[in-house]
């Protein structure tokens, strides 16, 4: 069954039921409430017309007693009034009218109260007249015709509003079910279109908050695929990249110390004189730089089994800026208190010995300070290398750590990317702040880990 035909089921058959139900009570209710007003009504005035007849002068005067009634008919509408005595005879003339044809109510005659019949469309209702020993009857007749008609005109007013809110929610529950309908094949394509790797068309907002929030899922679930999609995409190709580039730098190595060793000793041999010092200077840093990128490149690509053990914060930091050179501008600040952190030195060296080259070169030429500092909190032990640096522009900041993003004409953009990896093979985190330029570094404390003064 289709869903707009289930919504149309679904929202008519409970206002039929609830209009039907509806429909029946308040009819009997409202017809009850009427008749009794009408009768209470009724009670009043008939025990009047009775008091008023109940003289003895008016009870034998037929005239006298056609005037009484004749006076309510004029002031009351009913169908008939008329005045019997206790054997049944009418004393009254003056209404005879069809309706007084209909037998009164028998049970009435002798009786000393007030006494109600029902016809279909009409009450009867009679009052003992007690005049000395004898007791006389009146009857009123009262049509129902009126309470019908108000009933009727209620019945056709109620059958016409819900006929039109059925109409009115028939109509709303079609378009709806066509919207939601429309709405999820649309969606339907949509997820076909992401399976079979096609560009989705965009859906407009339905304005369901449910089926909104549906399409607000599959277009999250879009992009987070894109961007899986992409980042497979590079990974595979830095896979690919990377085995080659490992080869070649790794065989660059053997010829690139060759060089080195020859340069050196040309500058034995021919190094006094200052041009050709100049040369040989030249020839070096250009060395320096390759050896520079073939270390970045083997350390990014290699995945090396980390060899750990406990080890002097303090002393690492300085075994790695001994093999730094840094100019008289800069100055760096160690820990005041050290630490001993259980980790692969080799490989935490390269991190401290990269961070330490990238604040260098943030420096530039300006006075400047390096500060390492260290806290702990718990079981993490956070290392923080704040520079003076020029900072890192705020576009860039999110980008640092992803493989090949530099802004330096002769870098890698590699540096940062291995210390990430370094560090989380190590079970931790490394992040960035900018103003003061500071990379926070946290490390697992081992259970070997105590505190010990420097
Ligand atoms: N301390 C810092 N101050 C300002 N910018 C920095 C700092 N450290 C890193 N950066 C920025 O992050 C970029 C990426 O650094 P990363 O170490 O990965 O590569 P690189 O330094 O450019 O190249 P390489 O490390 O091969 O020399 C740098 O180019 C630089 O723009
Ligand atoms: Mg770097």
């Amino acid at each position: 069954m289709k869903l707009s035909s289930r919504f149309l089921i679904i929202t008519l058959v409970p206002i039929m039921i609830f209009t039907g139900s509806f429909l029946v009570t308040y009819f009997t209710l409202f017809q009850e409430t009427l008749i009794e007003s009408k009768i209470s009504e009724s009670t009043v005035l008939i025990s009047t017309i009775a008091e008023r007849l109940a003289k003895p002068t008016y009870f034998f005067d037929v005239n006298e007693i056609d005037i009484i009634l004749d006076d309510v008919r004029a002031n009351v509408q009913v169908l008939s009034i008329q005045a019997f005595t206790s054997n049944g005879d009418l004393i009254s003339k003056s209404d005879i009218s069809n309706h007084s044809n209909v037998p009164f109510i028998k049970k009435s005659l002798h009786s000393t109260e007030i006494v109600y019949e029902f016809d279909s469309d009409m009450i009867k209702i009679s009052a003992p007249i007690v005049v000395n020993e004898s007791i006389g009857t009146v009857v009123m007749r009262y049509s129902l015709e009126s309470i019908n008609q108000i009933l009727y005109t209620y019945f056709i007013w109620i059958i016409g509003i819900s006929l039109i809110l059925s109409g009115v929610s028939g109509i709303i529950s079609f378009f709806t079910s066509k919207k939601i309908t429309n709405f999820l094949l649309k969606i339907s394509k949509y997820s076909d279109d992401i399976a079979s790797e096609k560009i989705p068309a965009t859906i407009s907002n339905v304005h369901i908050d449910e089926l909104d929030h549906l399409k607000i899922s599959l277009d999250i679930m879009n992009q987070r695929l894109e961007s899986s999609k992409h980042k497979l995409l590079l990974s595979e190709r830095f896979s690919s990249i990377g085995g080659l580039a490992a080869r070649l730098t790794h065989d660059l190595r053997n010829p690139l110390s060759i060089i080195k060793m020859s340069i050196d000793n040309l500058k034995l041999l021919y190094g006094v004189d200052v041009v050709k010092q100049k040369q040989f200077e030249r020839i070096d840093r250009s060395i320096d730089r390759i050896t520079h990128q073939v270390d970045d490149v083997l350390d990014f690509v290699r995945i090396k089994p980390l060899d750990l053990m406990d080890i002097s914060l303090c002393k690492l930091l300085k075994k790695t800026i001994e093999d730094i050179h840094i100019s008289s501008n800069v100055k760096i600040s160690l820990p005041e208190q050290d630490l001993i952190i259980y980790c692969d030195p080799l490989q935490i060296q390269t991190v401290f010995s990269n961070l330490i080259h990238n604040a260098i070169h943030a420096i530039n030429n300006d006075d400047g300070v390096i500060d390492i500092s260290t806290s702990v909190f718990q079981d993490t032990i956070t290392i923080n290398i704040v520079d003076s640096g020029h900072g890192i522009p705020t576009e860039s900041i999110n980008k640092i750590f992803e493989p090949l993003f530099t802004t330096k004409q002769h870098g890698t953009g590699l540096g940062l990317a291995s210390c990430k990896t370094i560090i989380e093979n190590h079970g931790g985190s490394i992040s960035v702040n900018n103003n003061p330029t500071t990379f926070k570094i946290k490390l697992s404390k081992s259970i070997k880990n105590d505190e010990i003064n420097s």
